[in-house]
Order: structure tokens, then sequence, then C-alpha cells
């Protein structure tokens, strides 16, 4: 019996997601519309906690006023019905042909402002709907061109457009945060803040930056090659892990946008075990949702739609059982006390000591035996030895 995720566990879904038509570079949509009234009854049946959508994913971009009341109206009426919660809400700035290039940055001033004002009345239905996280998502904001962008004035614009944004919010009285969600590239060929640490940069030049934190996901961190469990760390220790999006990915290629898990399972497993026991005292590190932004295979009819929403919940609730019986092995508490796992949290400095004590100390360097730590073995083998034995469920 696997486990069963129930709404407590905070698993969240982007409405794109379930309701992705399987679209793609190649070919035509594979499945019909999903109505999304239908998504907020599956997804309650299925154990979720919330949906989250962009603007248009909701109202189709070509209704009229009196059209998009009806559809939040009857939307909001689902919510109700099932007691599904809108953590998150997030713009459309890259479909419409005007955003080609870019919505807070693209070249064209009329663009721009269009941009903001998308933003803002969606912001809008956003505290209506109780959503408390704002995603920033610049697939369109970069270029091709080198010569085509100035990318210092780009980032004046997009620091331009964040600061009005945390500007409305605040004035309007809206328990929103914001969080900006980094992609290296795709759909365009470069795109701005491409990574979890372009992206913590540029929020420390904002006017309102303690409202605004990241949307790191897997798969965009691991586009570029990079350690996606060292990231969200790195985004935890700077207090900005606002929200997170997952799923697989299989390496440096086009963005694969898989189940969880299902692209690199072992770092999924260190990513769940540093969310669900990487506080200090060993519990959860981030109480956010656990978001799913991921695409159901083209190949599959609605129910492997639905078949694959169940993999990504399953898969992160059999990930935290594995974590918590890692933690809970002794061997491996040994095993990572031995590997100086946590002789790493000591500080390098006694108390009250700084660098004339340390110049003073001849055993830290005149008298240094440089031998027993060029010839030591660090027992990482070890830790990850036993880490896969729990993964695989063979201890
Ligand atoms: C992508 C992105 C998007 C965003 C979404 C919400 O690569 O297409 O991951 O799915 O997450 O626009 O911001
Ligand atoms: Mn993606
Ligand atoms: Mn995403």
């Amino acid at each position: 019996m696997t486990p069963q995720p129930t709404r407590g566990d905070k698993f969240s879904f982007g409405l794109w997601t379930i309701g992705w038509q399987a679209r793609d570079m190649f070919g035509e949509a594979t499945r019909a519309v999903l109505d999304p009234v239908e998504a907020v009854e599956r997804l309650t049946d299925l154990g979720a906690y919330g949906i989250t959508f962009h603007d248009d994913d909701l109202v189709p971009a070509t209704s009229t006023p009196a059209q998009r009341q009806q559809i939040i109206d009857r939307f909001k009426q689902a919510l109700a019905d099932t007691g599904l919660s809108v953590p998150m809400m997030t713009t459309n700035l890259f479909s419409d042909p005007v955003f080609k290039d870019g919505g807070f940055t693209s070249n064209d001033r009329s663009v721009r402002r269009y941009a903001l004002r998308k933003v803002m009345r969606n912001m809008d239905l956003a505290a209506e709907v109780g959503a408390e996280i704002y995603v920033f998502w610049g697939g369109r904001e970069g270029s091709e061109v080198d010569f085509a962008k100035d990318i210092h004035a780009a980032l004046d614009r997009y620091r331009e457009g964040l600061d009005l944004l945390a500007q409305y919010a605040i004035d309007s009285g809206y328990r929103l945060k914001f969080a900006i969600e980094p992609k290296p590239n795709e759909p365009r060929g470069d795109i701005l803040l491409p990574t979890i640490g372009h992206a913590l940069a540029f929020i420390g030049s904002l006017e309102h930056a303690e409202m605004v934190g990241i949307n790191p996901e897997v798969g965009h961190e691991q586009m570029a090659g990079l350690n996606y469990t060292h990231g969200i760390a790195q985004a935890l220790w700077a207090g900005k892990l606002f929200h997170i999006d997952l799923n697989g990915q299989k390496g440096p290629r086009f963005d694969q946008d898989l189940v969880f898990g299902h692209g690199d399972l072992l770092q999924a497993f260190s990513t769940v075990d540093l969310l669900e026991n990487g506080a200090p005292d060993g519990g959860p590190a981030y109480l956010g949702c656990r978001h799913f932004d991921y695409k159901p295979l083209r190949t599959e009819d609605v129910d492997g739609v639905w078949e694959s929403a169940r993999a990504n919940m399953e898969l992160y609730l059999m990930l935290r059982e594995r974590s918590q019986a890692f933690r809970a092995d002794p061997e491996v508490q040994q095993a990572l006390a031995d590997a100086g796992v946590t002789e790493l949290r000591l500080p390098t400095l006694d108390a009250g000591e700084s660098y004339p004590e340390l110049l003073a100390d001849r055993s830290a360097f005149e008298d240094y035996d440089l031998q027993p730590g060029r010839t030591r073995g660090y027992g990482f083998a070890r830790v990850q030895r036993l880490a896969v034995q729990h993964l695989l469920g063979a201890r």
C-alpha cells in the first residue's frame, strides 16, 4: 500500500499542468480542454490541497468582462464546494505575441506598461481568492541577440516593474508575497535571472526586498547543470524559499517537466530530505506548498493525466517516508557523524576568538601536522551507500 495524500501534505498543482493539452513544438493537442471546475473536483478527490493558475489559464484572454466575471464566480463556487485553496497565482506574460520581446523588459515601452496593468488586474483576483504567493516567471524576458538587449537597462526595468507592483500590493493591503522563478533558457535563447543565484542577487536590489523571494523549479536548475538541492538550500539559508516547483528533468536539455523524481531520483531524495528534515531541529525546513509544475506525457489520455498527478504526490510521500527512516537509522547517524557532517556546524573559531588568537595558535599552522588531514578518509562513500539503500527500501 503506497502512502495516500491528504490536505495536510499541502500538495498543489498548476491548472496549466493537468490541463496541458499537449500541444508542442512539433504537434497538435492530443487532449481536450480541461474544465477548471473539473480540475478542482478531481484534485480534491486525489487529496491535493491547492490549485494555482495564470490569469489566462482560468479566463481565456478573449473573454469579455462579463464572461470573465461569470468564469470567476463559477470557479470560486467550486472552491467553496470542495474547500480546495488557491495558494499561488501568476500572470501569463509570454503567450500573446505582444510579449515576444518580454513583458517588464520589452524594448517597447508600451508593452511594458501593458504588462504591468495585466499583472495588477490579476493581483486583484489573487487577493480576492486568498492567494498568498504571486509568482513571476519571466520566460520572455531575455534575448537571442546579445547586442539587441541592454542588460543593464533591462534589469533596471525589471526592478522598476517589481518595485511598482510591490508598492501596489502594499497600498492595496494585499497579503501577497512575490516569488521570482529562475530559468536559464526556453522560450528565449537566454532568459534574465537564469538561476537561483542570479535571482537572489537581484532581489537584494529591490525596494521591498523583504516581500520578494524565489520559486525555484527542479528542472530549471538541472537544465543549467546545477544541483537543485544545493540551490534551494542556499535559498533557505537566505530566507528566500517562498515557493517551489517540483518536477523531473534528465540533465541539460529542453525543459522536460517530467513527474517529480522521474528524472534524477537520487537528487529528488535529497530535495525531499532537505524540505522535510532540514530544519536545525530536524523538522521541515520549508512550510509552504509542495507545488508540482509538470507536464503529463503527450501520449496520455485523461486517465493518464490523473495517473501522473497521483504519481507526483505518491513519489513525494514515499521519499518523505524513506527520508525519515534514513534520519532515524542509528547506522546513518553514526556514518554522518564519522563523515564530519555534524562537525561542520561547529564555528571555525572558538567563542571570543578572532584572527589575533588564530595567528597566535601555533597548533593551527606552524606546528600543524598535515599528514592526518591528507590521509584520512571522509566516509562519504558509506553515507551515499546507506542513502541509496534507504531510497530503494533495502533497509
Ligand atoms: C515553464 C515555467 C512555468 C512557470 C509558470 C508559473 O518553464 O514554463 O516553469 O510553468 O512555472 O509560468 O510561473
Ligand atoms: Mn519548467
Ligand atoms: Mn515552473
